[in-house]
């Protein structure tokens, strides 16, 4: 077909005009066009089929408004088919729904778990073992008809396998726990001032009480008091189970009640969904050293065996200064402590001053966590807590793993940070990767903290360097009748060399000012300190002539780092003696005397008959109870060691 010129223009100018239509669409009413394209109802406003006249009246919150009805809850007749059958004002609680509210001063929320819905779910999962096994063997499933009736499972009992019967009586347990998340503030600073009270778990099965709580009598129902913010019950629902959280009256004289408490709530078939660990459990959380502003603490072992890999860390760990009372009141509650806690760590992977990581070690190569906290401040005490967050699969511990994770608060642990001085924490080396404690150390020479680790790393690897070369001249690995021990051979020699090498060569520091012990050795004390004083004139005139007082073990540190003066919690001395034994004689090791006191007492510590920390060793750390970490090998050896021998074995 022809166009005469004046229709070709025409078409032209009206193609133009649709394409400048389009590119405004596109251009400036996106949501409209997102909200056309995706709003079922509105899916037969066709964008094409808009008048000229309409896409310039069409604004886009008009647009947005025609979305408005698609947003409204599915649920609605769901839910109110079921209201009917539950207690005023109570909300149904779902197995395994979090629920979180609000809860003003004297007021009380109702729930009701309803022990229908277990059952029902029961029956809509196909992958529930029970279902499974009925339709593989139906001629062997209990007849169980719709109500889920648990007792005629029970009268066929002799045919049920284990299996069956251990999930029908798990299922007929809910346990419920609770954490108070948030809690009406303190007017007073102080101390000693109480805490807010606690929220109380009313628990009723009875149907003569629907609605527990503090009004109704003791008879029929439960009430138990939250513990530090949280509260753990298990019941048995062959019945619906009505519950209530009833927060107590506070006094606004001591209370700020503008901050109302707030709760969260979980019932759960398969086990609790917070749960804390009661006064007699370890902390499991064990502090291993710290300076003035940082400091790492570590796991127990996660695995048991090395091959057994960890991959994720599994835990998270809230630390507060002791000085500030704020998770007082909440020291069991995850979620009390995830709002209150000044360092907290949490599952989301939001942890401000802390790194987390996975850290290999001991005999065994086996696996811990560890936290590093930073941003502390200097000579405080701090309470350490260690949870693992709930909803969360599990990975290595022994709790049996779920379709949930529960969380789980563990005791505190306390730890303190050192004074501004001299000691400065390194860890992460890669030599002697074992090496995690205060060095000496000095802002000023070295403001870094990883250079200084480097340094000291540096030096002990030149050390290692010239071991190495000697030892390759033993005959180690020689037939038996040439070597230079049945028992042993060249890796047990460089083991113990290294963790000799690394324990003495980077020394283990505690502040000058820390009260003396027979494990602690003055060090350097005739240079200054770093704000320019000297030690105590009375210290300098009794001391200040003897090498192993008036200088580092290494005179390298006084040299480079200048760290002024420190003390140091000395090596153990079996890591002297493991070096004797598992080296070649010809190497010429040997222990100072423990009777020739000036060595040997300034040079090596002993292992304290309580565990506590009174000598280092690489993995050393503030055990309480002992990590048996000392071998007692050594034992037969003392009589034999021979004299002092090289300049570094002091
Ligand atoms: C069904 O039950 C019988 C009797 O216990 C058993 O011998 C058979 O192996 C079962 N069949 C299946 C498919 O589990
Ligand atoms: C369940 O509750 C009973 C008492 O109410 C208690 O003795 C028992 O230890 C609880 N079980 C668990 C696993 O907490
Ligand atoms: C737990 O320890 C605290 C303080 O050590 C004590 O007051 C409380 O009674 C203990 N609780 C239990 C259940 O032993
Ligand atoms: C320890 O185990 C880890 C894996 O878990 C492995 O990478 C590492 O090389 C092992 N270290 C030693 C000294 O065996
Ligand atoms: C450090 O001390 C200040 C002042 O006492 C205090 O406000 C702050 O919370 C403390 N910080 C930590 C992490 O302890
Ligand atoms: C440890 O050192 C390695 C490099 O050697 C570095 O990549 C890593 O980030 C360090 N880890 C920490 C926690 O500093
Ligand atoms: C102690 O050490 C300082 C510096 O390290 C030195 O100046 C001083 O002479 C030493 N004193 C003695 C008695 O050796």
């Amino acid at each position: 077909m022809q166009l005469s010129p004046l229709q070709s223009r025409l078409a032209a100018s009206l193609i133009a005009t649709c394409l400048l239509l389009v590119i405004y669409v596109i251009l400036l009413s996106p949501q409209f066009a997102f909200a056309v394209e995706f709003d079922p109802i509105v899916a037969d406003h066709d964008v094409h089929e808009l008048s000229y006249e309409e896409l310039d009246v069409v604004d886009i919150s008009d647009a947005l408004d025609l979305r408005g009805p698609a947003y409204e809850p599915d649920f609605a007749l769901f839910d109110r088919s079921i209201i009917g059958r539950v207690p005023d004002g109570a909300t149904i609680l779902a197995n395994n729904e979090l629920k979180k509210s609000n809860l003003a001063p004297g007021a009380t929320m109702a729930y009701v778990f309803q022990a229908s819905s277990v059952t029902s779910r029961a029956e809509r999962d196909p992958n529930e073992p029970l279902e499974l096994r009925r339709s593989l063997n139906e001629s062997q499933a209990p007849a169980v008809d719709g109500d889920g009736d648990e007792d005629q499972n029970e009268d066929d009992g002799t045919t049920i396998k284990p299996e069956l019967t251990r999930r029908n009586e798990t299922s007929k347990t809910l346990w419920i726990s609770a954490n108070t998340c948030l809690q009406p503030g303190r007017r007073s600073s102080d101390k000693t001032a109480p805490n807010p009270p606690q929220l109380t778990l009313y628990v009723s099965t009875s149907s003569d009480n629907t609605s527990p709580g503090p009004q109704q009598s003791d008879n029929t129902q439960k009430a138990i008091v939250f513990t530090e913010g949280a509260v753990m019950f298990n019941t048995s629902i062959d019945k619906d189970v009505y519950l209530s959280i009833s927060a107590p009256d506070v006094s606004t004289e001591k209370f700020d009640t503008s901050q109302e408490y707030n709760f969260e709530l979980v019932a759960s078939t398969d086990q609790y969904y917070y749960s804390f660990h009661g006064n007699h459990t370890d902390p499991d959380l064990v502090w291993v050293d710290s300076d003035a502003s940082a400091a790492l603490l570590q796991t127990g072992y996660l695995n048991n065996v090395s091959s057994q890999v960890i991959t994720t860390p599994p835990y998270v760990m809230f630390a507060h200064n002791d000085n500030n009372v704020d998770i007082n009141g909440l020291r069991n509650s995850y979620c009390g402590l995830s709002s209150y806690a000044q360092i907290r760590n949490l599952a989301d992977g939001s942890s401000g001053a802390m790194t987390i990581g996975l850290k290999n070690g001991g005999e065994d190569n086996l696996t811990r966590q560890e936290f590093y906290v930073s941003g502390l401040n200097a000579s405080s005490n701090y309470t350490a807590i260690l949870a693992r967050p709930p909803g969360k699969s599990l990975q290595t511990r022994q709790e049996e793993s779920s379709t949930i994770g529960g969380g789980i608060v563990f005791q505190p642990a306390v730890f303190s940070t050192k004074p501004n001085g001299a000691c400065t924490f390194i860890f992460n080396l890669t030599f002697c990767e074992q090496t995690q404690y205060a060095v000496p150390g000095n802002l000023n020479t070295f403001p870094n903290a990883t250079a200084l680790g480097n340094f000291y790393d540096d030096y002990v690897r030149s050390m290692w360097d010239n071991f190495d070369k000697v030892l390759q001249q033993t005959p180690c690995e020689a037939a038996s009748t040439a070597r230079y021990s049945l028992a042993r051979g060249c890796e047990d020699c460089k083991t113990a060399y290294k963790r000799w090498l690394c324990s003495v060569a980077i020394p283990r520091c505690e502040d000058f000012s820390t009260p003396d012990r027979p494990y602690l050795q003055m060090r350097n004390i005739g240079s200054p300190f770093p704000n320019g004083t000297t030690v105590d004139e009375d210290i300098l005139k009794k001391h200040a002539g003897n090498r192993a007082f008036n200088s580092s073990r290494n005179p390298k540190i006084d040299e480079v780092v200048q760290p002024g003066p420190y003390k140091e919690l000395l090596p153990c001395e079996n890591l002297c003696y493991e070096l004797i034994q598992s080296c070649p004689a010809s190497m010429g090791f040997s222990c100072p005397r423990p009777q020739s006191k000036f060595s040997f007492e300034t040079s090596y510590g002993r292992k304290a008959w309580d565990d506590s920390l009174s000598c280092n060793y690489p993995g050393s750390a503030h055990f309480i109870g002992g990590a048996g970490m000392l071998s007692p090998s050594w034992a037969g050896l003392v009589g034999v060691i021979g004299i002092l021998l090289t300049t570094i074995l002091v």
